[in-house]
């Protein structure tokens, strides 16, 4: 038995104080609250004695568990200041309300499946499957069959085989027929403020059908590809789910990023555009003439014109460019145009009839491929089939967002990244959820934008990415305060790790301290969360992803590929497939095996870094080229990133290797400053103590480099390539900027290099 001392004093759960009221820091103090439920950190006057082992009772049956979520042994709680200080020890526990309505209401919950899922893979997933989805035919005699060993032959992942389904079935016509045909599916707002659109389920199927009724009369067959470059618009879903209707296989290009505060687009966009026409080889292209973005006018047709006269030079090109008029961005007449291939959308998809026969799939047939960038520069095209997916994306949806009929969901990716695939298509709609979509920039035409849609359409659910948080941080709270957001529930990360102050401003400010904060690590190839906090359940850690999603088995191993226990750090490797696994890349099995499974034979590799600390809670560190080897000290550079964060004059930063003649790798910091603030050598100091004092010595950067902004991949990513280059001053090796949302970073950074 499990004792249940907790010394001294012994303080009940209902005494706890509230997180908001205790700090100052980094903004923290005097945040208004926006209602009650509220999470809680646990408090004590000497918080070092305080153990929660009385709340984690369920504990001992944990000790059975594989990998991480089997080691807890005892968690500390402390005080809010105490935890700014030492920030790993910092507990946040959902209220009693929360708890008390949520799918899984506690650790021992969900204990109980994640073990079952673990145990009994087949089991847990077919019942998840039979009884939430329509099947046409019940799949095959086995739920799964998988060799994840490349010594055993060649990588094979199938789940639910001989299955019959379709996903778009499962998302629109399954949820009318279950009676939410009048439900709101898609709330759409423009990046006008004051302009918007809805459509309720029913008339999204009657919408998505002409759709697939207009495709199939071009020709468009189960199994062809079709690009979509469209930006936020309701088409772009519609699109999605028109060929999953037809079982044809979408590739969603990524138009605009959300994430980026200034959005320009390099003629790289084209390019990139003519490889995947070439690679894939579309039919039809969907796309739109123009699309704003805050203050500009992007056309995006004049890209895919540009793209399909480079992809012709190479001997493919589509027949047809479905192109739909924007017309808040550019009226018909501007629109460069060419007679015989390109084709009004407005003109002819309202013709078609507002029904369309499903295309029966089987359970392993492709639904979508995605384009993401590997360490070559050959972009791989991620293939991801249907009933696995579905299934994955839904229960993930579900229960890491804690979702209820009643909820408005917003997640703000874009749909050309896998976010917008899994999140803010598929996994919502087949939960017959309402979901904002919304076609502009985040700070237009001010930072409070965002909240100001939350209060719109009373938004419970928020997800985002850290770079949107600390942007929108760096603005200040009080654009985030002059708005109600009384609505929220649950907020969400993605993307990167989230840097505890980050966290934390997302928590108090944004969230008014009671809304849980699901930090979601997964990746395109995943399709789905994988590791995940699940609100309601266990108490969280800033900067923490917590614990595994059910059915997933990560595992720590050292850099021979041998199973790391306990608390430790190391390379994040998944034990055993699950059902959102990407099944190939396109047209490349070798690359597949190669990049993801010959590492660490027997496993899937993340390419991910990961620290399991004592409680079992686990901390994604990055991506592992971007681990930096100081002196033998492995040092993440999310550690470092975060530590600098952390000062308060410091926005955002980056950080990179560089060659060291005595240490090895010498730590190259590029910083953003807070708006207002120069930077100077005695700030200069002042970061460096910062992050000698929150990690050690050995971590103290060599070079800071003032870095008005950073250069970002339209989605938000840092290109830590790019910034390796300027550190190491190899700038005739910098590669291909065109990639970039603002190419013109570069230059400024290189000017900055000496300063
Ligand atoms: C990183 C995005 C820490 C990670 C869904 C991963 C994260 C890569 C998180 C995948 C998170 C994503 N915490 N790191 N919550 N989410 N990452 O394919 O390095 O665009 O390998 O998928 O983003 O990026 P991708």
């Amino acid at each position: 038995m499990m004792t249940m001392t907790i010394s001294p004093p012994s303080i009940p759960l209902t005494h706890l104080q509230r997180y908001k009221t205790a700090s100052v820091k980094q903004g923290l103090g005097n945040h208004q609250s926006i209602g009650g439920g509220g999470l809680l950190v646990m408090a004590s006057s000497s918080p070092k004695n305080l153990t929660t082992t009385n709340y984690l009772k369920h504990v001992e049956s944990m000790k059975s568990l594989p990998s991480g979520a089997g080691k807890i042994s005892q968690l500390n709680a402390v005080i809010l200041g105490e935890a700014l200080a030492s920030e790993e020890d910092d507990l946040v526990f959902p209220s009693d309300g929360f708890s008390r309505q949520a799918l899984v209401p506690s650790p021992q919950k969900y204990l109980e499946m994640y073990k079952r899922s673990i145990e009994d893979p087949a089991g847990f997933w077919s019942d998840i499957a039979s009884s939430e989805f329509y099947w046409k035919q019940r799949w095959g005699d086995h739920v799964y069959s998988e060799n994840l060993d490349v010594r055993k032959g060649n990588i094979k992942i199938e789940w639910f085989k001989g299955g019959i389904t379709n996903i778009c079935y499962n998302c629109l016509d399954k949820n009318i027929d279950a009676g939410l045909g009048d439900k709101i599916a898609l709330y759409w707002e423009s990046n006008e403020p004051g302009f918007d659109a809805t459509l309720t389920y029913s008339q999204l199927l009657g919408r998505v059908c002409q759709l697939a009724n207009y495709l199939k009369s071009i020709g468009v067959r189960k199994g062809d590809a079709v690009i979509i470059y469209l930006p936020m618009l309701m088409e772009l879903p519609i699109a999605m789910l028109a060929c999953a209707r037809i079982g044809a296989v979408h590739s969603v290009h990524v138009s605009s990023s959300f994430m980026q505060k200034r959005v320009v687009f390099a003629g790289f966009s084209a390019e990139s555009l003519a490889q995947r026409i070439m690679d894939c080889k579309p039919k039809v292209v969907i796309t739109c003439n123009a699309v704003k973005r805050g203050p500009k006018t992007i056309a995006l047709k004049d890209i895919v014109d540009a793209a399909l006269i480079e992809s012709a030079k190479n001997g493919t090109s589509a027949d047809v460019c479905l192109t739909y008029e924007n017309q808040s961005a550019l009226k018909r007449e501007s629109t460069k145009w060419q007679e015989g291939r390109d084709i009004w959308w407005e003109d002819v998809i309202p013709k078609y009839p507002t029904t369309c026969d499903v295309e029966w799939v089987d359970a392993e047939d492709p639904l979508f491929l995605l384009y993401t960038s590997g360490s070559t520069g050959k972009p791989k095209g991620v293939l991801h089939t249907t009933g696995g997916y579905m299934v994955y994306t839904a229960t993930t949806f579900k229960y890491a967002f804690d979702y209820k009929e009643s909820d408005v969901y917003w997640c703000t990716a874009d749909c050309g990244w896998i976010t917008g695939h899994s999140y803010v298509s598929y996994g919502p709609m087949l939960n017959g959820a309402t979901v904002v979509v919304y076609e502009g920039a985040p700070n237009y035409p001010d930072p409070g934008r965002c909240w100001d849609i939350v209060d719109k359409y009373k938004v419970t659910i928020f997800y985002t990415a850290p770079t949107l948080v600390r942007s929108l941080m760096r603005d200040g709270d009080e654009y985030v305060t002059r708005y109600s957001r009384k609505s929220l529930r649950v907020l969400g990360s993605v993307g990167e790790p989230i840097n505890p102050s980050a966290w934390r401003w997302f928590f108090n400010v944004v969230g008014g301290s009671k809304c849980p904060i699901s930090d979601t690590w997964w990746q395109t190839e995943t399709g789905g969360f994988m590791i995940t906090p699940l609100p309601g359940a266990w108490p969280q850690k800033p900067g923490s992803a917590t614990f595994p999603f059910f059915g997933v088995q990560p595992v720590i191993v050292d850099e021979k590929g041998v199973e790391i226990e306990g608390e430790c750090s190391g390379y994040l490797c998944v034990k055993s497939s699950w059902p959102g696994a990407f099944r190939t890349l396109y047209g490349d099995h070798e690359r597949y095996e190669t990049t993801y499974f010959k590492p660490f034979p027997g496993y899937y590799f993340t390419g991910d870094g990961c620290s399991r600390d004592r409680d079992g809670y686990h901390w994604l560190t990055g991506r592992v080229d971007d681990v930096i080897n100081v002196s033998g000290h492995r040092i993440g550079t999310a550690e470092v990133e975060s530590a600098l964060v952390s000062h308060p004059r410091c926005a955002e930063a980056a950080v990179v290797g560089v060659e060291h003649e005595v240490k090895g790798q010498g730590i190259y910091a590029f910083v953003t400053l807070v708006d207002g603030v120069s930077y100077s050598e005695e700030l200069r100091r002042s970061l460096v103590l910062t992050v000698r004092n929150q990690i050690g010595a050995f971590a103290a950067p060599d070079k800071i480099h003032w870095a008005p902004s950073l250069p970002k991949t339209r989605s938000g990513k840092i290109m830590r390539r790019i910034l390796r280059k300027i550190a190491s001053r190899q700038l005739d090796e910098l590669g291909d900027t065109s990639t970039l949302a603002e190419p013109g970073v570069v230059d400024q950074l290189i000017a900055l290099a000496d300063c």
